[in-house]
C-alpha cells in the first residue's frame, strides 16, 4: 500500500482505518494524446502507482502524433496499463472510491478509448465517474507535489502556465480565500493563450526542421547548452491587445495595465524565422546529412546528434530556446504582477526544460514570488495528475454520468 504523507488540513482521517483509506482512492485514466496512463492516488496527494505507456517510438517515425495510430495503441494498452497501476498500488479494484478520466482537450479517438473504458469500469464497480480537464490535471500535478513537500506552501490566487505540445495557456487559479483547501472547488480564468502554435509544438517543428529526433523538446533542451544563446537575435512581436475579459480581477497595484499588454502567445513566427535562417545561411545540406546519419542508427540518441551539429547549428538551437523561454517568462511574470498573484505554477511537457526552470526560478526569487514545477515524471502526460485533480471533485460529489463524452476542444476557464 502506498505510504502515508501529510496533506493539507480540512480532511482529517485515521490512516490505520482501511475503510477510510479506500474512500480516498481514485484511479486516474489519461489517454488524450500519445500516452496511455493509469494511476492510483490517495486523497489527491499520495501516488500509490503511476504507469505510463508512451507511444513516442511509434509516432517518431512520422515526426508527430498520428491520431489513428494513437487510438489503436490506446486500445491495445489501456487494460494492461490499468492492471499494472492497480497491482503496483497494492490495492484491489474493489478498493477504489472513484474513477477519474480525461474528458478533453485532446484527440477525439484517443479520448474516446479512455472515457469508454472508464465508464465501463465505473459502472462495473458501481463507483462514481469523474471527468477531468487535461489542463486542470497539469496544474494539479504541481499542486499535488507541493502538498507532498509540506515546506512548499502555495497561497492563492495562483498563476498557472500550462505549456505543452498542444497548449500554451495562462490561468488564474483560485478557491475561496487564500489557503488551498482540499474540499473547496477550484475556479480558473484563462488570461492568456497561444494564438497559433503551442510552445512545445514550436520545439517539435524546429527540431524536425533541423533533422533532430521526436519529440523535439528534449533534443533542443540538451543541445542548447552547447551553443551561444545570443548568436541569433530572435524577437517576438507584441500580440494585439484583447479587451480584458469580464470578471477577470486585476491587482489594485497595477490598474492601468488592465488595458495594456496582452498575455497571449504566438510561436509560429519564430518557427518561420528559424526556417528563414536555415535557408539564408545554407544549412540545408548539413541538416540532410544529419537526418540521414541519425536515420541509419537503430535508436538514435541526443548524444549521437551532438557531433553531427556544427557550431552555427548549436548557436541557432540555443538562440531559439533562449527566445522561447524568454517570451514565456516575460508574459508569465507580467501577468503575475498585473493580477497580483501569490505564486506561479508551471506545468506541461515544456516545464521539463532546464533553461525554463532555471530562468523562472531566478526571476521568481528576484521578485520574492514562490514558483513550483512538477517533477520531471509528472511534467509530461500522466494519470496521477488526473486523479489528483479529481480529489476535490470527489469531495464535492461533482460526478459525471452516462452522457460524458470526449470533448476534443474542451476549454478551461
Ligand atoms: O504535456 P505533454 O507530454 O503532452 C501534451 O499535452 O502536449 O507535452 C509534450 C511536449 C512536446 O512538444 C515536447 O517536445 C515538449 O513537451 N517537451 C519539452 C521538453 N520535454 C518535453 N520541451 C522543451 N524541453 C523539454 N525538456
Ligand atoms: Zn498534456
Amino acid at each position: 500500500m502506498c505510504s502515508d504523507r501529510s496533506y493539507s488540513a480540512g480532511y482529517t482521517k485515521d490512516v490505520t482505518n482501511e475503510q477510510s483509506e479506500r474512500s480516498e482512492l481514485i484511479l486516474g485514466i489519461e489517454s488524450s494524446c500519445d500516452e496511455t496512463a493509469a494511476a492510483v492516488v490517495r486523497a489527491g496527494t499520495n501516488v500509490c502507482s503511476n504507469v505510463v505507456a508512451s507511444q513516442i517510438a511509434l509516432h517518431a517515425n512520422y515526426g508527430g502524433v498520428v491520431p489513428e495510430l494513437a487510438s489503436r495503441e490506446h486500445l491495445r494498452n489501456i487494460v494492461p496499463v490499468m492492471r499494472e497501476a492497480i497491482l503496483d498500488s497494492g490495492y484491489a479494484l474493489s478498493d477504489l472510491a472513484a474513477i477519474a478520466v480525461t474528458e478533453g482537450p485532446g484527440l477525439a479517438g484517443a479520448l474516446l478509448v479512455g472515457i469508454t473504458f472508464a465508464k465501463s469500469l465505473a459502472f462495473g464497480l458501481n463507483v462514481p465517474l469523474i471527468g477531468v480537464n487535461h489542463l486542470e490535471g497539469h496544474i494539479h500535478a504541481v499542486l499535488m507535489e507541493a502538498r507532498q513537500h509540506a515546506e512548499q506552501t502555495m497561497e492563492l490566487p495562483l498563476l498557472a502556465l500550462v505549456v505543452s505540445g498542444g497548449h500554451t495557456h495562462l490561468y488564474l487559479a483560485e478557491q475561496h480565500g487564500n489557503a488551498i483547501q482540499d474540499q473547496a472547488a477550484w475556479r480558473y480564468k484563462n488570461v492568456g493563450r497561444t494564438v497559433d502554435d503551442a510552445a512545445g509544438e514550436a520545439y517539435d517543428k524546429v527540431a524536425k526542421l533541423l533533422g533532430l529526433g521526436y519529440p523535439g523538446g528534449p533534443w533542443i533542451d540538451a543541445l542548447a547548452k552547447h551553443g551561444n544563446a545570443r548568436a541569433v537575435p530572435f524577437s517576438f512581436a507584441e500580440i494585439k491587445t484583447r479587451a480584458p475579459r469580464p470578471g477577470i480581477p486585476v491587482s489594485k497595484k497595477a490598474p492601468a495595465a488592465a488595458h495594456g499588454p496582452s498575455f497571449d502567445f504566438s510561436f509560429s513566427g519564430i518557427k518561420t524565422a528559424v526556417l528563414r535562417y536555415v535557408e539564408t545561411h545554407g544549412l540545408k545540406p548539413s541538416i540532410e546529412a544529419r537526418r540521414e546519419a541519425l536515420a541509419a542508427l537503430p535508436a538514435p540518441t541526443i548524444a549521437d546528434a551532438l557531433p553531427l551539429c556544427d557550431a552555427q547549428t548549436l548557436d541557432l538551437i540555443a538562440s531559439f530556446q533562449h527566445a522561447v523561454v524568454g517570451n514565456l517568462l516575460r508574459q508569465t511574470f507580467r501577468a503575475a504582477e498585473l493580477f497580483g498573484v501569490h505564486g506561479v505554477v508551471v506545468s506541461g511537457g515544456v516545464a521539463a526544460n532546464r533553461e525554463l526552470r532555471a530562468r523562472f526560478q531566478a526571476e521568481a526569487d528576484r521578485r520574492g514570488l514562490p514558483v513550483a514545477f512538477p517533477s520531471l515524471a509528472l511534467s509530461t502526460d500522466n494519470a496521477a495528475m488526473i486523479a489528483a485533480a479529481a480529489w476535490p471533485k470527489l469531495l464535492n460529489r461533482e460526478f459525471a454520468d452516462d452522457s460524458l463524452i470526449a470533448t476534443p476542444q474542451l476549454r478551461l476557464g
